[in-house]
């Protein structure tokens, strides 16, 4: 079976739609930092505004305990939908009692509501079946079909993202269609040379995605904090940096299952050791084996790949046709140790093919560091769903839409 499309839905002109997104979007001191969630919600949004639907849209933000709190609340994500429809939002301050009832019944053809954070109730993130049903329920009483279209949320076996979809007449939205085009060249028949980044803190994240793609591969670059686990694994000494001595084994098994099958493993040859974890730190580049050879010894950090690692890695990416990335190489949060990252984006923009950004801390990364989204082949808005996609796990919240 395949995905069920918009199209199944049939007419929506003067229907109550109601519409999961993911506008899971970072804030600081309330103000929307990255809205690349929010505009990638607007193509379904406007799809449905077109065709005349009361469109009645749903969401969670951050992972408040299953009770309302204000720091969690959607009312700034409203407010910067409003300003990319062009058009008014009505915001309901709860999800399914009387704001969200009285919300909806407000609402005219081609009009819009976003209800409050759908994980301020108990019954969305649930793990008893029966609760999450009961909340899905409440969610289905005010419409009259769903559209689910929160990439970022479907390997979650939530309310809104699962039972929902059994309680309504339901299909797939764009983005999530634009989304699966994406991941499916990926997967199936990927242009050779395929490379895969990966970065950020944890190995222990990464661990199915690189199970998984090492014999589909030809290069798998190693960046982020995940680095010093495989430098510690070739028995390099890594000072304070981060490190998992429990996936140790692992990671050794990973290097030599990637020799046998011809995949090269590329390790950075250099870092950058700091003497502490602030932007102020006093740092400098050492080769990957002589980390703790600094003033520091074995107090000093390592936070981002090298100038010849960075250099190294952007070749690679440049002569390959595919290319997923996901995961920042470095602290690139603090200007000093964001180079590696900033390096790994360009390269990734030179790509002749398709280069795809895998959602989460590297989307924003790329954001943050002043690239376009248009200069990448994709952005997913998926970090965690992107990943168990690539891991080729089964996601509800696709199941559920027909998709095997
Ligand atoms: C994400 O940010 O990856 C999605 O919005 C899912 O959020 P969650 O990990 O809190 O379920």
């Amino acid at each position: 079976m395949t995905l069920r499309t918009l199209e199944s839905l049939g007419s929506l002109a003067g229907k109550r739609v109601i519409v999961r997104c993911d506008l899971n979007v970072p804030l600081k001191d309330g103000v929307i930092t990255d809205d690349g969630r929010v505009r990638a919600s607007l193509p379904t949004l406007n799809a449905l505004i077109n065709q005349g639907a009361r469109v009645v849209v749903v969401s969670h933000l951050g992972r408040p305990d299953g009770a309302p709190d204000a720091r969690y609340s959607l009312a700034p994500v409203a407010q910067r939908l409003s300003e990319l429809l062009g058009k008014p939002v009505t915001f309901a301050r709860d999800t399914v009692g009387s704001g969200a009832q009285d919300a909806v019944a407000s609402l005219g053809d081609g009009d819009v509501a976003l209800l409050e954070n759908l994980r301020f109730n108990p019954g969305e993130t649930s793990k008893s079946e029966d609760e999450r049903t009961a909340f899905a329920a409440k969610l289905a009483a005010l419409a009259d079909a769903f559209v689910s279209d929160g990439f970022g949320v479907v390997h979650r076996k939530q309310a809104s993202v699962y039972e929902l979809a059994q309680a309504l007449p339901s299909a797939a939205g764009l983005l999530i269609q634009a989304e699966l085009d994406v991941l499916d060249r990926l997967t199936e028949n990927p242009e050779a040379p395929y490379t895969v980044v990966l970065g950020g803190s944890k190995v222990s994240d990464k661990l199915g995605v690189i199970d998984h793609l090492l014999p589909r591969v030809n290069s798998l670059l190693i960046g982020g904090g995940m680095l010093f686990t495989f430098l510690a694994a070739l028995g390099h000494k890594v000072g304070s940096s981060l490190l998992e001595s429990d996936q140790l084994d692992t990671v050794k098994e990973y290097l030599t299952r990637a020799e046998q099958l011809g995949v090269e493993i590329v390790l950075p040859t250099d870092v950058v050791v700091a003497s502490k974890f602030a932007a102020d730190a006093e740092h400098v580049v050492r080769p990957a084996e002589a980390i703790e050879d600094t003033d520091w010894g074995a107090s000093g950090l390592g936070l981002d790949i090298g100038p010849e690692t960075a250099e190294r890695f952007a070749g690679v990416i440049r002569a390959s046709h595919t290319v997923f990335w996901n995961g920042p190489m470095g602290v690139f949060e603090l200007a000093p140790f964001a180079t590696g990252t900033r390096a790994i984006a360009e390269a990734l923009t030179q790509v002749d093919g398709l280069g795809v950004v895998g959602g989460g801390d590297s989307a924003a990364a790329v954001r943050a560091l002043g690239f376009a989204d248009d200069q990448f082949g994709h952005i997913s808005t998926g970090g965690g769903a992107s990943l168990e996609f690539l891991e080729g796990k089964r996601l509800p919240g696709l199941e559920v839409l027909g998709w095997q």
